[in-house]
């Protein structure tokens, strides 16, 4: 936090979001350094964070973009984003979604079950289009994350079981209105070990076989996004370790001749970028333990409450010595809580204090619960 202005940070009303602009820059430079090695395609997951001025840095710098919803589409295609970059995920696409996508002529649908490969072939025929489709297999990998960010384990609602493929596959030949251009996988979230990455290249050397033996062509694979973050250390590991990241998907996935390799990289890209800033309302001293009250709850990030999320908290004005503490925030819910017996600084009514590594699935994730306003969003 050293480099924003905290003099500056004090006069402007609590609480909102700072974004360090160079983080973020680098940290794309670093994956399109990385990337371009081995001609790897990157299409940013606006869902980690869809906000206007972040979105527009991401766009110059050339990435696509991928999409889970109708809405994510719209904003991709304000922030200036070619249609051609657009990858549009989810597990329930409406139709009036399937529509736009098919109107803007995106690059892929990726089709999670086969009621939607019906609709979407269905849709795309109304509108005289061929829609062009990956199939997004589950790959029945077991990855070690929270519970609530896996997405490719056989019980999971994502994507088209490998026991299902064949008969998904027989049924797009009997459609006319939809090419199969590729596969699409997504395992999970915030995966800092690159063991599961590397049994989903297995996984996938494997299907592809299934592919190759019933003479289809897949042009494209995308092994979707889940790279994560250093949240203990956000200022040493500011930068993901792309490098490694990729390197192994070079490594591992036997990639066909002219075949063009995709991701959907979201958390690590926008993930340390951000902060949340919150002013201290009290200091509250209870029989058993110190509650610090902040001015900013899970309407602003709701990680903490929702998966159990560690976040680094810092007392940016307060320099006596540290005290232990519960961070909470003044939702009238138990679970509006930042931090369990957490070190502080000693902290003060009236102290600024930061709530790092939130720049993914924080202000995209804010709420009006309790008729809050939405916190504002400030660049250095
Ligand atoms: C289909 C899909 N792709 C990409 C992502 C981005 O994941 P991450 O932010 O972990 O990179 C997600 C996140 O949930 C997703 O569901």
């Amino acid at each position: 936090m050293k480099d924003f202005r905290i003099k500056k940070m004090l006069e402007l009303q609590t609480p909102y979001y700072i974004y360090n602009m160079k983080v973020l820059k680098e940290t794309l430079q670093t994956v399109a350094i990385e990337a371009n090695k081995y001609g790897y395609y990157v299409h940013y997951a606006i869902k980690a964070n869809a906000n206007i001025q972040i979105l527009s840095i991401v766009q110059e710098m050339g990435f696509g973009v991928d999409c889970v919803s109708g809405g994510e589409i719209s904003a991709a295609i304000d922030a200036g984003f070619s249609a051609e970059k657009i990858v549009f995920a989810g597990v329930g696409k409406a139709d009036w979604e399937i529509n736009l996508a098919l109107e803007h002529d995106i690059f892929c649908f990726n089709v999670e079950s086969i009621p939607e490969l019906k609709v979407i072939n269905y849709l795309a025929h109304l509108n005289g289009k061929i829609a062009k489709i990956a199939i997004r297999v589950n790959p029945e990998i077991n990855v070690y994350t929270h519970h609530h960010i896996t997405t490719g384990r056989k019980e999971n609602k994502f994507g088209i079981n490998l026991d299902q493929l064949d008969d998904v596959i027989d049924i797009i030949f009997m459609l006319s209105s939809v090419q199969l251009v590729g596969l699409h996988f997504h395992i999970g979230s915030q995966i800092t070990d690159m063991v599961p990455f590397k049994l989903l290249c297995k996984q996938a050397n494997e299907i592809q076989k299934k592919f190759i033996r019933r003479n289809i062509d897949l042009k494209h694979i995308n092994f979707g996004g889940g790279l994560g973050i250093n949240y203990e250390n956000p200022d040493e590991f500011s930068i993901p370790n792309f490098q490694e990241y990729f390197d192994v998907f070079n490594t591992y996935f036997f990639a066909l001749n002219n075949q063009k390799i995709h991701f959907e990289l979201g958390r690590s890209i926008v993930g340390q970028c951000g902060s949340l800033i919150s002013k201290v309302l009290y200091v509250k001293e209870g029989s058993v333990k110190k509650f610090v009250i902040l001015d900013a709850g899970f309407t602003e990030l709701i990680r903490p409450a929702f998966y159990e999320a560690y976040h680094v908290i810092e007392n940016l004005t307060s320099n006596e010595f540290a005290d232990v503490y519960d961070i909470v925030g003044p939702i009238c819910e138990s679970s509006d809580c930042f931090a369990k017996q957490r070190i502080l600084k000693k902290t003060h009514r009236g102290d600024i204090v930061a709530i790092r590594s939130a720049g993914a699935y924080g202000e995209v994730m804010s709420s009006q619960y309790n008729c809050r306003r939405l916190p504002k969003s400030y660049f250095f």
